[in-house]
């Protein structure tokens, strides 16, 4: 078998034409602009090529992008106030504070100052909270955007065995509660579970979000299983610099059913969902109804 390739790039290029066409509404018939503040706080390259790219993603999408930039030394507490001032603001309707943050800094303190109605990177502990007891949330936006891929591909989700490979805050654990919450029967397993081959080839969906390239090998694949890729991992061969994903893609692609790709494949969900989180937040702050297809 020869697995679909899901094509995250045309998905999230569709996702984004979705937000800018209820963004247009909401301007033409409320004239109520959706706006996102991003903060960034130092110099560390990774992070100002991505906030570089979330404004000129949310500008396109027709909404107001509010950029902060602080220096790597700025104290904590100037950095606490103008949260203060975004989550009194407005105009603003998400904020997102670029990670990582500085060594001297306390990140769940920053993250847990802002509006959880504003927190459109689901990082807060009552947003946590709300998804994991299956109640409305902000949810982060790389499971968000596996999700709509996944419910894309299968319509329901209902009953599927999922591993999801990877335990971290910010897409291992809410991806296992947004797979639980559409009824899926979820293991979630990492790099000290017994056993990982076999526990993987039990998965009619198989999230691999560890961080390590090409872990997860061809024949830890169920034939015929969805594969969903979030590692994003440079490596160096044949003397030059390569992006691969947690999966071994060749190997994984020759028996699963379907798999996104690394490049091209989870990647641009993520500004994609950010944007629809944004919308998102905008909505039910002016007690609107949210955007169809675009939430949890
Ligand atoms: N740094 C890398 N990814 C992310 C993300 O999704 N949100 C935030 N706030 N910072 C990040």
């Amino acid at each position: 078998m020869t697995a679909r390739v899901i094509d995250g790039k045309a998905f999230a290029a569709g996702v984004r034409a979705q937000v800018a066409a209820h963004v247009a509404r909401l301007a033409e018939e409320r004239s109520i602009v959706p706006g996102l503040a991003v903060v960034l706080v130092g110099e560390d390259p990774a992070s100002q090529v991505y906030v570089r790219n979330k404004g000129i993603q949310t500008k396109e999408a027709g909404m107001a992008s509010f950029e902060h930039k602080l220096p790597a030394e700025t104290p904590e507490a100037e950095l606490l106030t103008l949260i203060d001032r975004l989550n009194a603001d407005p105009a603003v309707h998400g904020i997102l504070v670029q990670l990582p943050l500085p060594g001297h800094m306390n990140a769940e303190k920053v993250i847990n100052a802002i509006s959880p109605a504003k927190d459109v990177d689901g990082f807060h502990i009552l947003n946590v909270g709300l998804l994991g007891t299956g109640q409305k949330a902000m949810v982060p936006c790389t499971p968000l955007g596996c999700l709509m891929m996944l419910r894309d591909h299968h319509g329901s989700l209902a009953g599927l065995n999922a591993v999801v490979v990877g335990r971290s805050n910010i897409v291992g654990k809410p991806m296992a509660q947004l797979l639980l919450a559409d009824s899926c029967t979820v293991t979630v397993a990492h790099s000290r579970t017994k056993d990982l081959a076999e526990v993987c080839r039990g998965a009619d969906i198989l999230v691999a979000a560890v961080g390590r390239p090409e872990m997860i090998r061809g024949d830890w694949v169920k034939p015929g299983a969805t594969v969903i890729d979030v590692g994003i991992n440079r490596v160096e061969r044949d003397g030059k610099t390569r992006l691969v994903g947690d999966v071994d893609y060749a190997g994984a692609a020759a028996v699963a059913g379907a798999i996104t790709p690394v490049p091209g494949g989870v990647g641009p969900m993520t500004i994609a969902c950010l944007l629809a989180n944004t919308l998102t937040a905008c909505c039910r702050a002016h007690g609107l109804a949210e955007p169809e297809g675009l939430t949890a």
